[in-house]
């Protein structure tokens, strides 16, 4: 399965200066997947030893089932073992590790300036404060609590607080409508919001306590009132400082004019939002804390009791609550870390995404900090105040390890050399990628400008079902090849099936599916395990599938070409198109629509909606306006369609089935169709083509 010998040609090597790195040839990364996968238990069983158990497991360490034909699928990691992850993160690290004055987070504010510096010492504080919190809001052990936040260490704060008192948090990314926040609460039922005033991205105010405040609102309309939801003040100038009542640092230092000046950019005095403020539902985070001990005794809890749901774009229907449960998630992002990081003591690592994604919920807050680094957490963008901005922040904290989307990296890759020029990098040791296939071109650039050849770049295959990483290169171990995942995390055992579900040796191409479970992956679709089993499980028994398509070549190398399923990947992030297409036909003008992917240079995918309108219903700029502000409202910012087509006929099948296929071609304005046999009426494609979009809206 793993090539005896690495691939030698048309491949990039790993730097030199990875010598010392956890995993640093390829020998030994074969003989260590080699154990992962034959002597799953004992493998597992030695990364376990790290953590603190409050009592041992019983039973097997792994013990599932894949296959529906015999039965339900399940997946358990250490039954019968207690523990608590905010303990492992925090307390271990402060009082076993040695850590309590380490820096766990360097937060870089929206506004260059505004930063703040958090140890471990005072992340454990504050999480038990907030946890007791909870606690005297009745919260207790399985109840669901919801956070709606922007990128602040308090939302890091809120989730551990969770955590440590068993709570299941579901974070809700803060770029996300109102509307999808109340889908959410209402689908995880959760008896608590915690949410912050607002924040700024760029220019842009976002008034976020108005979004909850909506959500909260179409809850009760929905017969699910929320009885409380917890502000956090972040951007008025409250004396309490930004982590509550005790021992403030300078909440927003003010800034020095004169270097702002020479910098070339001088700060602007930022509005504050209007708060609305419900005085029985809503409560002060910076109120609640006022006196409140920062001792608080973990919870402790089994290791497959539910540890966070987070939603992810079903293909069909609503968003599925994918569920993780603790000692499993806890192991896997602890090591896949460690390893696809090669994670060093005095490292500074950053990942820019969200932690509203899985890729923060496992590498900015679970993988991080078990174990004890430290990482930036930023909240700002990559082009605000300029297209510097990433390298700025790289070398003011010596970032070593920067992981990031192939849509940044286009992005950035748009404005040339000089930017990123300007700053010097030299503390940079690791590149990552995820969220998408990353193009060859942005890794050239990403490789050779960003990294000067230094770097190896881990281009981290995964999703927010398998928990954490399952195709990665290791930087000192696996030769690269640029677009390639390459092989997989250790555990992992991946395969390549064809439509008649027969696994397909050597080179070849098909439906990526995984053969056996890792610590990591998801558990259940909250509320729903019929459609868990349905999803990932049915089309193809004995096999967890993706919905990625795959190519091997003839070194093994894994090359994920894309979705396979109606999902279409923006800026990485996936979205269904059934969800798009429905809010556009909740639109009362509206009779039809169908929603394709169109490439895009930056975002990898962009939306192209095609809607059939009512009799009698006129197609004007006017209603184009109001579809796409229905779409922005009804999912979030990252639906917004970029087409829309007036479409008085779709083409269809026969039987009525709307053939997508063709209008990606029209979508695209490729004329080559292929086989139009089942289309039912060939004069409408041939409409659409004459009125296609060929500006964006
Ligand atoms: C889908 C999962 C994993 C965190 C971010 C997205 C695509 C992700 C890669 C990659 C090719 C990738 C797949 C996958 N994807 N990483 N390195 N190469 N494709 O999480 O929202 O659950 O999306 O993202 O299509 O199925 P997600």
């Amino acid at each position: 399965m793993i090539p005896e010998k690495p691939p030698q040609e048309n491949v990039f090597h790993g730097s030199e200066e990875l010598k010392e790195a956890h995993v640093p040839s390829f020998d030994k990364y074969r003989e260590l997947y080699m154990k992962s996968v034959d002597n799953p238990d004992e493998f597992w069983g030695d990364v376990a030893k790290d953590f603190f158990w409050k009592t041992k497991h019983t039973g097997q360490f792994l013990d599932y089932n894949f296959d529906v034909t015999k039965g339900e699928i399940y997946i358990k990691c250490m039954e019968g073992a207690s523990t608590n992850i905010c303990y492992n993160l925090l307390d271990r690290n402060v009082h076993e590790k040695k850590l309590a004055d380490k820096v766990a987070f360097f937060w870089e504010g929206n506004d260059p300036g505004d930063e703040l510096t958090v140890t471990y010492r005072e992340l454990l504080q504050r999480v038990c404060q907030f946890a007791n919190v909870l606690k005297a809001q009745g919260v207790k052990k399985g109840d669901r609590v919801s956070i709606y936040m922007p990128m602040v260490v308090e939302l890091v704060v809120a989730m551990l607080a969770c955590v440590r008192i068993g709570a299941v948090h579901s974070i809700v990314f803060a770029g996300f409508s109102a509307e999808s926040l109340c889908e959410r609460i209402v689908d995880s039922q959760c008896c608590l919001l915690i949410t912050a005033d607002g924040f700024y991205r760029g220019d842009k105010l976002i008034n976020l306590k108005l979004l909850a405040d909506e959500a909260l609102q179409k809850c009760r309309d929905k017969g699910f009132p929320v009885g409380r939801c917890i502000m956090l003040k972040h951007l008025s100038k409250e004396p309490e400082g930004i982590l509550g009542s005790q021992s403030p640092p300078a909440k927003r230092p003010c800034p020095d004019l004169q270097q702002e000046k020479q910098a070339g950019r001088v700060k602007k005095t930022r509005p504050v939002p209007k708060v609305p403020w419900n005085p029985e539902v809503d409560l002060c985070w910076h109120a609640l804390l006022r006196g409140v001990s920062d001792e608080c005794e973990p919870e402790w809890c089994d290791s497959e009791d539910p540890l966070f749901i987070l939603y992810t774009s079903g293909s069909t229907g609503k968003p599925k609550g994918v569920l993780h449960t603790v000692s499993g998630y806890m192991l896997y992002t602890a090591t896949t870390f460690k390893v696809v990081f090669d994670h060093q003591p005095d490292d500074v690592y950053w990942c820019t995404a969200d932690i509203g994604w899985i890729t923060g919920h496992s590498y900015i807050t679970y993988g991080p900090l078990a174990n004890g680094a430290t990482s930036v957490l930023f909240e700002g963008l990559p082009t605000y105040p300029d297209v510097s901005r990433m390298w700025e922040i790289v070398d003011k904290y010596n970032v070593t390890k920067f992981y990031t989307a192939p849509t940044a990296i286009r992005l950035l890759m748009k404005f040339g050399n000089e930017p990123v020029q300007r700053y010097k990098r030299s503390s940079l040791k690791v590149l990552g990628t995820v969220g998408e296939p990353i193009n060859p071109e942005a890794w050239q650039w990403y490789y050779n400008v960003v990294g000067e050849k230094r770097c190896p770049i881990v281009d981290t295959f995964w999703q927010t079902e398998t928990g954490g990483h399952v195709l990665t290169p290791l930087p000192a171990a696996t030769p690269m090849k640029p677009g390639s995942a390459t092989l997989p995390f250790f555990g992992v055992v991946p395969a390549i099936l064809n439509e008649s579900g027969e696994e397909l040796e050597g080179p070849s191409e098909g439906y990526l599916v995984f053969k056996q479970p890792w610590p990591g992956v998801m558990r259940t679709v909250y509320g729903s395990h019929e459609r868990f089993e349905s999803t990932y499980f049915k089309k193809f028994p004995g096999y967890y599938v993706t919905g990625d398509g795959c190519r091997r070549d003839k070194d093994g190398y894994f090359w994920v070409t894309g979705r396979i399923d109606d999902m279409l990947n923006v800026s990485g992030h996936l979205l269904s198109t059934a969800e798009v297409e429905s809010s556009l036909v909740e639109h009362e003008a509206v009779a039809e629509a169908a929603v394709v992917g169109r490439p895009h240079p930056v975002k990898g995918e962009s939306l192209y909606c095609f809607v059939t309108l009512n009799d009698g219903v006129m197609y004007n700029s006017e209603l184009e306006a109001e579809l796409k502000k229905q779409v922005r409202e009804k999912i979030g910012a990252i639906a917004t369609p970029d087409y829309i087509q007036n479409a008085p006929g779709l083409p269809k099948t026969r039987s009525g089935k709307i053939m997508r296929r063709l209008l990606r071609k029209i979508a695209c304005d490729e004329r080559e169709l292929g086989d139009v046999s089942t289309l039912a009426d060939s004069t409408v494609v041939e409409q659409l083509f004459q009125n296609r979009c060929c500006t964006a809206v």
